[in-house]
């Protein structure tokens, strides 16, 4: 097929049982619902609608590009849907990420997260779906520098030749509302002097060198592009990464979460926890609102569809797509994350378990320091 085909995986939590934990299951069946009509209606071509511990996540294929109105409108009815169930059933935290009433075109700034790539079927086309919880866009910066940048991550950037040419970035600076395409492997101290500080700095999208591949990887920002001067995102955001052929293979997609590196969120979207691979099913955050979760949900785009394990003539969203992280290979990780989740917990509310002061979603700094401004005493 030659007609460019656009993925678009939007998410938004809107409201969850007993604390930040887990949608309703009638939530989620009301996004189906809404998405199946989407389907009839010629909106979308195929879903799938999953979630990662409070936050639903609609996986969509279609054919009209990215950031499409009928798209993102689909996608706002299937939210505000779930969130007014939510609210009957006085759910916690119901409608949480619907930030307006009227939708104005496009989700972005709405409250929902968005993450889309269009490009053209490729013989196969193996997709992998990453979804975070608790934890903020700038977190995926490192595994998809040592993706995309690392040959001792990605053997691939030795002995492909088209991974060989390297990737360009697009890195965004979310206290100046800026971003800037750099090229790897000429500029990759450069990128990595940037991406470093995870408090500004975010890559965005990762594009192949070669024409006929095009993007490979899109990170969904909610508040990244549209909060200049004070960045207060945990948006819990999703990352859509092409694979094989000329890109990473799928196991060097999925190699660097075996580290599980220290991310900014967790509990009150305040803390520094290590970030946890797992299932789907074990999303559920259980240790102080976490810790943080990262899933990983593999499928075959073929013909502008959901490919998973599923019979191709399945009824509509009906997918089982591949769950990387619930083998066993992972519970070494997940050890791993634990024990440096308990280790920093071990801090309480000091640095660097809590976030630097300008990065707390929570604080009652100004308060205090207001009300002791005439006690505090000069030190000659
Ligand atoms: P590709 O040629 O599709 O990238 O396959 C390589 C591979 O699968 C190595 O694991
Ligand atoms: P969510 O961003 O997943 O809703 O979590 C917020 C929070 O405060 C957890 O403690
Ligand atoms: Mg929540
Ligand atoms: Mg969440």
């Amino acid at each position: 097929m030659s007609q460019k085909v656009t993925v678009s995986v939007i998410k938004a939590d809107v409201g969850s049982v007993a604390g930040h934990s887990k949608p309703h299951p009638k939530m989620m069946r009301k996004c189906e619902e809404v998405l199946v009509e989407g389907v009839k209606s010629g909106v979308i071509n195929d879903f799938y609608v999953t979630r990662v511990g409070d936050d639903i996540n609609l996986f969509m294929t279609h054919y009209k590009g990215e950031n499409h109105k009928d798209v993102h409108s689909l996608a706002w009815t299937a939210f505000q849907s779930a969130a007014k169930l939510a609210k009957e059933m006085k759910m916690y935290a119901a409608g949480q990420d619907i930030l307006s009433d009227a939708f104005s075109g496009n989700i972005r700034g709405m409250g929902p997260g968005a993450a889309e790539v269009e490009f053209t079927e490729r013989g196969a086309e193996p997709m992998v779906f990453f979804m975070a919880d608790k934890t903020e866009p700038s977190s995926y910066s490192m595994p998809l520098s040592r993706i995309f940048m690392d040959p001792f991550t990605t053997t691939g950037l030795v002995i492909d030749p088209r991974a060989h040419e390297g990737f360009r970035f697009e890195i965004v600076d979310v206290m100046d509302s800026k971003k800037i395409v750099m090229s790897a492997p000429e500029e990759t101290y450069d990128i990595l002097s940037l991406i470093g500080d995870t408090t500004r700095y975010a890559i965005k999208r990762v594009m192949s060198k070669d024409k006929n591949i095009g993007t490979a990887c899109v990170v969904s920002t909610k508040k990244l592009n549209i909060c200049a001067g004070k960045y207060v995102g945990k948006d819990d955001p999703v990352a859509v990464v092409r694979c094989q052929s000329g890109l990473p293979a799928v196991g060097e997609v999925l190699q660097p979460f075996m580290f599980p590196a220290l991310v900014a969120g967790w509990m009150r979207g305040s803390h520094y926890g290590a970030w946890y691979p797992c299932s789907v099913e074990d999303s559920d955050p259980t240790y102080f609102d976490g810790p943080p979760r990262i899933c990983a949900l593999g499928f075959q785009i073929s013909n502008g569809r959901f490919q998973g394990l599923e019979d191709p003539d399945a009824p509509l969203g009906k997918k089982t797509p591949v769950d990387y992280f619930a083998g066993s290979v992972w519970d070494e990780a997940r050890r791993k994350a634990v024990r440096a989740s308990i280790y920093m917990r071990q801090h309480g509310p000091f640095m660097p378990s809590i976030l630097g002061p300008e990065e707390m979603e929570y604080t009652t700094r100004p308060a205090v320091l207001g009300k002791l401004k005439d006690r505090m005493e000069k030190i000659d």
